[in-house]
């Protein structure tokens, strides 16, 4: 028995969590298993490289060590949980995954893509989604949300930033259009939940 794995991608703010939890519910709520996990993190490991990626204090981390460090914190998510969950038969939702290194490390840095995705391969085992979910919202309405919060050291990289990494989502999504849904994330809460639950239900159901 095999589980599916569903990653959500989007800029900071664009409505991941909101979205994810929301799913979660209405297929739990249709009997499935469900495990969501969130990166960097989901690991006791995972969690304390976290905590060094994203705190203030880190801001002499080379562009090239913040790649690793968040391919490490996927490589021990993936082998310590998500491969034992999809083994057991679980749906798992993931905010983030590796397309978060290219289009933040790979766009966003400017760090070789090719580099960056071979990365990616190493520290999964290839363990590649059945479906990528995108919210895609202008980069205006992110910082707009998210300016009520303390920014982390990568919301502090800026809006041109956040920008290139906006549209290298777009140029992923785009490229590789079976493998994504792209969901404008503008819209209410309510409709865009439908909108995803509406397309899962087909996947997973096939
Ligand atoms: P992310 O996980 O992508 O950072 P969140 O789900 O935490 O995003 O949402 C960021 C903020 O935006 C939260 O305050 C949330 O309530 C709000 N939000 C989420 N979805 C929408 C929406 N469709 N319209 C307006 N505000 C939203
Ligand atoms: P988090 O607060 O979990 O994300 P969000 O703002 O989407 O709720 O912070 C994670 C940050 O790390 C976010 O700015 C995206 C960034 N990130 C990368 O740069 N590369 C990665 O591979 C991952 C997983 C996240």
């Amino acid at each position: 028995m095999t589980g599916r794995l569903i990653t959500f991608e989007g800029i900071d703010g664009s409505g991941k969590s909101t979205q994810i939890a929301r799913l979660q519910h209405s297929l739990e709520s249709r009997g499935y298993e469900v495990l969501v996990v969130r990166e960097p993190g989901g690991t006791p490991i995972s969690e304390q490289i976290r905590e060094l990626l994203l705190h203030p204090d880190s801001a002499d981390l080379h562009p090239r060590t913040e790649a690793l460090l968040f391919s490490a914190a996927r490589s021990q998510l993936v082998h310590e949980v998500i491969r034992p969950a999809l083994a057991a038969g679980s749906i798992v939702i993931c905010d983030r995954y590796a397309d978060s290194s290219i289009a933040y490390q790979g766009y966003g840095r400017e760090l070789p893509l090719e580099e960056i995705i071979t990365t990616q391969k190493f520290a999964t085992s290839d363990l590649l989604p059945d479906l990528k979910v995108l919210l895609d919202v202008p980069v205006d309405i992110s910082s707009d949300r998210k300016s009520q919060e303390p920014a982390d050291r990568m919301e502090s990289a800026g809006r041109a930033f956040m920008a290139r990494v906006r549209e290298g989502y777009l140029q992923l999504a785009r490229t590789q259009p079976e493998q994504w849904l792209i969901v404008t994330g503008q819209t209410s809460e309510e409709q865009i939940a439908q909108e995803i639950e509406n397309y899962v239900v087909k996947i997973i159901s096939a």
